[in-house]
C-alpha cells in the first residue's frame, strides 16, 4: 500500500518528504494550530536560565518562537528525521539559545535529568512505542520539572460533504494509516504509567470548511484513491465524492474536523 501523510511522518526521509513539510508548515499559519500550541507552551511554566526539550520538533517552528519569546532559557530539539533537522537548523540561523540534535525519542540523547521541562507534539501517534518515549521523557527531565504532549484523537476525525457513506470510509481509511490513532486520550494514563503526575487536559477542536485545507492536511484526495485501491469505494464514486465536496466547500457545508489533546504532568520522584 502507497503511504500517505497519515503513514508518511513514521520515516520521513522519503519520497514524500516535500508533502510532510508543506503540511507542517501551512498547519503553521492556521489560528487553530497556532492557538493550540501556544496554549500547551504555557503548561510548561517556562522561566529564564531552564532548559526546554522538544521531541521530535520537526521543522523546529515551536523553538524557533519560544527561544525569540523566552531569550534567556535555552531549547533543545531532538528530530530523527535528516530532512527535518537540516530544515530546523538552516531556519533556527544563529540562535544562541537553540540547539537541534539528531535521535531518535526512543533514545533521546540526553542524560538523566538535563531538562526543566519538555515536550511533544503530534508525533507520539507515529513512533513505534509511545510508553517508552514517555519514560524517556520523563528520564530526561528533572524531578518537578513540567512535560506536555499534545496528541490528535482519530477516532474524532470526520469528513462530511452532505453523503455519509464514502466520507466516513475515507475518514476511518485515513485513521487506519495513522499508527496509534487513539493515542492522544491515552496521554494521561502514559504519564501515569512513566512516573509523571497528570495535572491537567485539555481538547482543542480543529475544523475546516475547506476542502482545498482538508487536502493539505489530511491527504483526503489521495487517501480517497487509496480506497479504490483497496476496493472500498469504487473510482467512480471516488471521483464523484471528491467533486462532491468541491460543490460542499463552495456552498459552506463540507467539513473535516480533529480533536487534539493536550496532557500535563509533572515529573515525580519515583
Ligand atoms: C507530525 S510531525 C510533528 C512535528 C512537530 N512536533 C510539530 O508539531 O510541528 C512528526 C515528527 O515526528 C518525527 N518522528 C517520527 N518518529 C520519530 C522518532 N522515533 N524519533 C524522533 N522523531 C520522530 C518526524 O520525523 C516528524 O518530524
Amino acid at each position: 500500500m502507497t503511504k500517505n501523510i497519515g503513514s508518511g511522518f513514521r520515516d520521513a526521509d522519503s519520497e514524500l518528504f516535500g508533502r510532510l513539510l508543506q503540511c507542517l508548515d501551512f498547519m503553521g499559519e492556521i489560528p487553530f494550530f497556532r492557538a493550540y500550541k501556544s496554549h500547551s507552551w504555557a503548561s510548561l511554566k517556562i522561566e529564564p536560565g531552564q532548559t526546554i526539550l522538544d521531541v521530535a520538533c520537526g521543522t523546529g517552528s515551536d523553538l524557533i518562537q519560544l527561544a525569540d519569546r523566552y531569550p534567556e532559557t535555552n531549547f533543545i530539539g531532538v528530530e530523527r528525521s535528516e530532512s527535518f533537522l537540516a530544515v530546523a537548523k538552516e531556519r533556527a540561523g544563529s540562535r544562541a539559545n537553540l540547539q537541534f540534535l539528531p535521535g531518535d525519542a526512543h533514545k533521546i540523547p540526553l542524560e538523566d535529568r538535563r531538562a526543566h521541562g519538555a515536550r511533544i507534539d503530534r508525533s507520539l501517534q507515529h513512533v513505534e512505542a509511545p510508553a517508552a518515549v514517555m519514560k524517556e521523557m520523563a528520564r530526561v527531565t528533572k524531578i518537578g520539572g513540567h512535560i506536555v504532549a499534545c496528541e490528535p484523537d482519530w477516532e474524532t476525525f470526520v469528513l462530511f460533504n452532505g453523503e455519509f457513506d464514502d466520507s466516513r470510509k475515507i475518514a476511518g481509511f485515513f485513521q487506519r494509516s495513522i499508527r496509534h490513532p487513539f493515542i492522544g486520550r491515552e496521554l494521561a494514563s502514559l504519564m501515569n504509567q512513566s512516573g509523571v503526575e497528570p495535572l491537567e487536559t485539555h481538547v482543542h477542536a480543529y475544523w475546516t470548511g475547506k476542502v482545498q485545507e482538508a487536502d493539505v492536511i489530511f491527504d483526503v484526495r489521495k487517501v480517497a484513491d487509496q480506497c479504490a485501491e483497496a476496493d472500498l469505494i469504487a473510482q467512480e464514486d471516488v471521483d464523484n465524492w471528491w467533486s462532491l465536496s468541491q460543490q460542499a466547500s463552495q456552498k459552506g457545508i463540507f467539513l473535516a474536523a480533529l480533536s487534539i489533546v493536550e496532557a500535563s504532568g509533572v515529573v515525580g520522584s519515583v
